[in-house]
């Protein structure tokens, strides 16, 4: 093998750093790499919260993170930056994950300076621009400029092959988030926030842009009234520090004795948090994939998934943001023990919890020799 492969791993919101961890580890385990870690701050304390746990020290920080910060200055931003990133470190190849504005600029800054692309979890599609908002574009951008696509099942391989991507280009590695999952999973970790362990838990998250305004008002009105008619319930709901969210929920939300609307868990002590749960209402990507590992039935609040596996599997349901749909189906998993049971079968369509080696994996095998192997259109 001749000198090694610069790869540099690229970070820039919570859910990258957890589903990126795996694979910085694995990398950096690998005789064959020179691994650096971009941390672009999209999120500043969500990411540092999760680089810490997983023990992770960016070799170089962009700090981006303005409050409220909105796409397009935050695009042109990321896109200046990482262009004069890439210049000063001169990587090999550039690795990011998933459809955030961080990943889609990543993708775009490599293309322009001609630096081959690896995109984790490839090929997740709603085929709606408008749900998730703006995720589905960005993960179209990102995979049409990738050369290699790993992607979590069967079905996100379907939706590249469709889109007319080189087959040899597509590897089917399972989501890294479930290595970071059952690692994370296997122990106890302390919760610090003040339940009752007589009353059934319900975790609630949501923060997506398409739900501003009039359907994260839904979302709270239906909680509330979940909590009025299931005395036996509690509500814990850590907030998403987005002040488009944080307003509404504190308004519709604060000052209920059975609602504990707390700041964003740390990943361990939410790991926790859905490990106590009975039932999960999200409208999170990374809640979709994970609580299904962890046999917890969830009621995606949102008008289109781009994970249909665990709803085929009939462990998750998307229930849309009307308040009465959300309260129909969430108080028919309160009231009805074998509706619960039936989506509490602890079933992980998303991965097996070694996505990260096979993408270690793939990678040597294409880069090693005096060429490495070169597929794909990029
Ligand atoms: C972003 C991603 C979304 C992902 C989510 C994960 C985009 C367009 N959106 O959405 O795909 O699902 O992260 O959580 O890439 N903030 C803080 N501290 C933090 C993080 C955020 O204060 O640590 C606040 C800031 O005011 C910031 C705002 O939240 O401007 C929005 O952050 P941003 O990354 O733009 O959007 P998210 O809604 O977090
Ligand atoms: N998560 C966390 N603390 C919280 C809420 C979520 O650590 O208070 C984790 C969750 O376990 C999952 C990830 O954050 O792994 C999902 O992030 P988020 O919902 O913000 O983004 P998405 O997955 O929707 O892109």
């Amino acid at each position: 093998m001749n000198e090694k492969k610069h790869l540099l791993c690229i970070v820039g919101t919570r859910p990258e750093g957890i589903k990126m961890a795996p694979v910085i580890k694995a990398l950096k385990q690998a005789s064959w790499a020179r691994v650096t870690v971009l941390a672009t701050a999209q999120h500043r304390d969500l990411l540092d919260q999760v680089l810490s746990l997983f023990d992770i020290r960016p070799d170089m920080d962009l700090n981006i993170m303005k409050d409220n910060q909105s796409l397009s200055e935050l695009t042109s931003r990321l896109l200046t930056r990482l262009d004069e990133a890439f210049a000063e470190l001169r990587p090999d190849i550039v690795l990011a994950q998933g459809d955030t504005t961080t990943v889609m600029t990543a993708a775009l800054a490599a293309f322009y300076r001609r630096i081959p692309f690896g995109h984790v979890e490839a090929g997740l599609r709603t085929h709606d621009m408008a749900n998730p908002f703006p995720e589905e574009m960005n993960r179209l951008v990102a995979g049409h400029l990738a050369r290699w696509h790993f992607v979590p099942t069967q079905r996100s391989r379907a939706n590249l092959l469709r889109e007319g991507i080189d087959e040899r280009a597509i590897h089917v590695t399972g989501n890294t988030v479930i290595d970071a999952l059952l690692e994370i999973a296997e122990k106890e970790w302390p919760l610090d926030v003040p339940l009752d362990d007589a009353r059934r838990l319900v975790l609630v998250t949501a923060h997506r842009r398409e739900n501003f305004g009039a359907p994260l008002r839904e979302i709270c009105k239906a909680i509330l009234r979940l909590v009025d008619h299931h005395e036996d319930i509690e509500v814990l709901y850590p907030v998403h520090p987005n002040p488009n969210v944080r307003a509404v929920v504190a308004e519709l939300l604060s000052g209920h004795s059975r609602i504990h609307l707390v700041d964003p868990l740390e990943y361990a002590p939410f790991v926790e948090a859905q490990k106590r749960a009975h039932l999960i209402l999200t409208d999170s990507g990374g809640v979709q994939e994970e609580a299904p590992a962890l046999g917890k039935p969830v009621l995606v609040m949102r008008v289109e998934t781009e994970r249909p596996e665990a709803v085929e599997e009939g462990v998750v349901r998307l229930v849309g943001t009307d308040e009465d749909e959300i309260f129909t189906q969430a108080s028919r998993l309160l009231s009805d023990a074998q509706a619960h049971a039936a989506m509490a079968r602890g079933v992980s369509p998303y991965g097996d919890g070694h996505a990260a080696s096979r993408i270690a994996d793939i990678l040597e095998r294409d880069l090693a020799g005096a060429d490495g192997v070169v597929v794909g259109s990029v």
